[in-house]
């Protein structure tokens, strides 16, 4: 495969297949069937296009922690308010040059998310406990529905993308899962983005609905009830947000979610490539920065990130680190790769201080 494409920055691949995660708790998942390049003898490095699970040395991990530290000038304030309030604005313009030819369709979605499609998935190994949870979910779904219509109300199964740029996961879930009971929201801020996904010949109004929507704009509905989703998707998007606004924008979502039903997140890990290539002046504050074009990025550590779905009441059922090493062997780099991935899911049954949290909120 070749190395991705980046345009200041900002990472068109988002990952791969072959991935082999290391687990927040410390211990490895190992997946036989993918990532199984090893690099073993540094000289054949540029024998291949990718390494999975690279170990980091103690001293590339102070080098890159070093370089991060020194790039720690933050913007004056009225710089960082700019980026914020025009937001959507910079990413409008982004889509107006790029159109759909910039990200990559997220094929790898459906070995790493089975959920997306979970009947037609060949990485899912049922287990009776997932039965015995199902027929849970379904109870308190049909306990929990109100006679509410709304965009999909009819439908069986319904997953949420946030920030679905063009489609790059949208279409190719509407693709690949055929469960005829299957409805797919999705949105994002830049009204440009969302233009082209309705324009685009795959959109079936009839099983998608498309709408732009600020995430960090918690007061704005959803055009869908609480406690109405199965799966709420987020891929490269929470790291566009501030991160002030990033504990209540998941908090927000969450109650979006069914019980049981399960967020999935993938997004950039601290010290990623990214992150180390950034020159002075581009920091907004400590590992959050703005590219060339005037959109955002964080880079996030796993525990932030179980930080910041418990606090909205949901349970870990994977945080992983991909760390990949990926070579352009024309030009002979070396790019170290380091990309989370997260499942959480929203308990069957709420805690009491969810509940109270819940119930202030609303
Ligand atoms: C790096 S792109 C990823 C796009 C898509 N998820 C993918 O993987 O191809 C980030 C996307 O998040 C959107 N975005 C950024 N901040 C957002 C916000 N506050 N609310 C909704 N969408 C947002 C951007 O417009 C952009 O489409």
């Amino acid at each position: 495969m070749a190395a991705p494409l980046t345009v200041d920055g900002v990472d068109s691949s988002g990952g791969e297949p072959g991935l082999i995660l290391t687990d927040s708790s410390g211990g490895e998942q190992r997946r036989p069937q993918f990532g199984t390049r090893f690099l073993t003898d540094p000289r054949q490095v540029f024998q291949h296009n990718a390494w999975d699970n690279v170990e980091w040395t103690d001293e590339q991990e102070a080098a890159a922690k070093k370089k991060v530290s020194e790039n720690n000038h933050p913007l004056p304030p009225e710089k960082q308010e700019e980026y914020d309030c025009r937001a959507n604005e910079y990413w409008n313009e982004f889509y107006t040059i790029h159109e759909n030819r910039f990200f990559k369709d997220r094929h790898w979605l459906f070995t790493e998310f089975p959920e997306l499609a979970p009947q037609c998935s060949i990485n899912h190994k049922s287990h009776p406990e997932d039965h015995r949870d199902q027929k849970l979910c379904k109870e308190f779904a049909a306990l929990s529905h109100s006679d509410e219509e709304f965009p999909g109300s009819s439908a069986t199964y319904h997953i949420l993308e946030v920030g679905c740029g063009v489609g790059n996961t949208v279409f190719p879930i509407l693709k690949t899962n055929n469960d005829p009971g299957l409805f797919v929201y999705c949105c994002d801020f830049s009204s440009t983005a969302v233009e082209l996904v309705k324009t685009n010949p795959e959109y079936d109004p009839g099983r998608c609905f498309a709408f732009v929507h600020d995430l960090s704009d918690v007061g704005a509905n959803y055009p869908v009830p609480d406690g109405s989703l199965d799966v709420i998707v987020l891929i490269f998007v929470l790291s566009a947000l501030h991160p002030n606004k990033m504990q209540e924008s998941i908090s927000r979502l969450a109650r979006l979610l069914k019980p049981g039903g399960v967020m999935l997140l993938r997004d950039y890990g601290r010290y990623d490539m990214a992150q180390l290539r950034f020159k002075k002046g581009r920091c907004l504050s400590e590992n959050f920065y703005v590219r060339g074009d005037g959109t955002r990025v964080y880079f996030f550590t796993q525990d932030e990130l179980n930080e910041l779905f418990t606090e909205a009441g949901l349970e870990k059922v994977q945080n992983l680190v991909d760390r990949r090493l990926q070579v352009n062997r024309g030009k002979q780099l070396t790019m170290y790769r380091v990309w989370i991935q997260c499942k959480y899911r929203k308990p069957l049954v709420q805690s009491s201080e969810t509940m109270e949290d819940k119930t202030s909120s609303a």
